[in-house]
């Protein structure tokens, strides 16, 4: 009988080690399966209602002094995509980033200082269940991004050229710095600006490869930025969309050069300039400064 004891205790305490470590080393999507819309509800009405509006339309009583309307959650689309291009619903998982990272450059700050992963896991759940679009699907996988090119002068070369054969110049202009030839709207109807792709600070989304090729292959859903899959040319595509990921980072880093050597020539110039006119001001601030110091006695 105390051996039984001894062997159930073991098992319990077996069991409650097991459980320390699968809360700890579980993923984070796992984490999401605990997730709770009741306390996401909550926390929402704290922190999320002043610009997405109680009922999560988008309508909050700050929205009307943010140059981007903040997003509907009744539609169930986001910008931040990298499901497959196929498939119309995002992961859980962009929703977790946005949130945690925030849109700085549109105006929707960053939660990951303030909440713990678990409490943006619980928004996430209560944000999906704001529309019916997430009911009868399952978490899709990410896109592939296996076929990453990398970074070489000669992909350069290539993403250059299909950077013009796939009219990104329309909108983003000849070098990524605008200006665009047509104005544009997003699905709200708002005057929208295409990014300048040299400012990779003003870019919504994450600067890397992985996040540039997800959003020229899905577009930015609710803007006029299309996405770029058709099946026509889809092995020829593939490259192309991380070629042209490649000439957006060579873009950016050569306008950065240009803005560095500019700022020193400016620079320069005022030096220059205010050595050569010294002689000049040079006496009357010392006229000035007799004067205040006789004034102060
Ligand atoms: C100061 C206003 C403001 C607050 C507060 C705010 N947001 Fe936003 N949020 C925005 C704006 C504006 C956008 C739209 C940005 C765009 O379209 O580029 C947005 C977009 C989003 C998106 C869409 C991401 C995508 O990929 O499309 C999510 C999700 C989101 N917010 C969640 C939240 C949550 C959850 C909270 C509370 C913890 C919150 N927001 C608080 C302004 C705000
Ligand atoms: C019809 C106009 C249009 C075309 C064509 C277009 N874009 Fe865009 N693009 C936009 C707009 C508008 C935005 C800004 C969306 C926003 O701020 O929500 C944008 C944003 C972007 C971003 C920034 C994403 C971020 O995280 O902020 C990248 C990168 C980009 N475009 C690359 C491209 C490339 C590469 C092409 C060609 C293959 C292209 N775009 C074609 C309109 C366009």
């Amino acid at each position: 009988m105390a051996i039984m004891q001894e062997v159930k205790e073991v098992s319990h305490l077996m069991n409650k080690i097991f459980l320390f470590f699968a809360i700890f080393f579980l993923p984070q999507s796992a984490v999401a399966m605990t997730a709770s819309v009741e306390n996401g509800k909550k926390i929402y009405d704290i922190h999320c209602f002043q610009c997405h509006g109680f009922e999560g339309r988008g309508d909050g009583s700050a929205a009307t002094y943010l140059a981007r309307r903040p997003r509907d959650f009744t539609d169930g689309l986001y910008k931040l995509k990298t499901s497959p291009p196929d498939v119309s619903r995002v992961r859980d998982e962009d929703i977790y980033h946005a949130i945690s990272n925030g849109m700085s450059s549109a105006g929707m700050p960053p939660w990951k200082n303030v909440l713990s992963g678990q409490e943006i896991w619980d928004l996430v759940a209560y944000i999906k269940s704001l529309t019916d679009l997430f009911d009868d699907t399952e978490n899709p996988p990410p896109l592939d991004i296996s076929g990453r090119i990398p970074y070489s002068p000669e992909s350069v070369q290539r993403g250059e050229m299909a950077y013009r054969e796939l009219k990104c110049p329309e909108c983003h202009g000849p070098l990524g710095e605008g200006p665009p030839t047509k104005e544009l709207k997003d699905d709200y109807g708002q005057r929208i600006w295409p990014r300048d792709l040299t400012r990779s600070w003003t870019f919504i989304g994450p600067y890397t490869p992985q996040a540039m090729y997800a959003r020229i292959t899905n577009g930015i859903p609710l803007t006029p930025m299309p996405a770029h899959v058709l099946p026509v040319f889809k092995d020829k595509l593939e490259g192309m969309r991380w070629d042209v990921v490649n000439y957006i980072m060579w873009l950016a880093d050569t306008a950065e050069k240009r803005r560095a050597k500019q700022r020193m020539i400016i620079s320069i110039i005022l030096l220059v300039s205010l050595a050569v006119t010294a002689p000049y001001y040079i006496p009357y601030l010392r006229r000035r400064w007799a004067i205040r110091k006789i004034g102060r006695r």
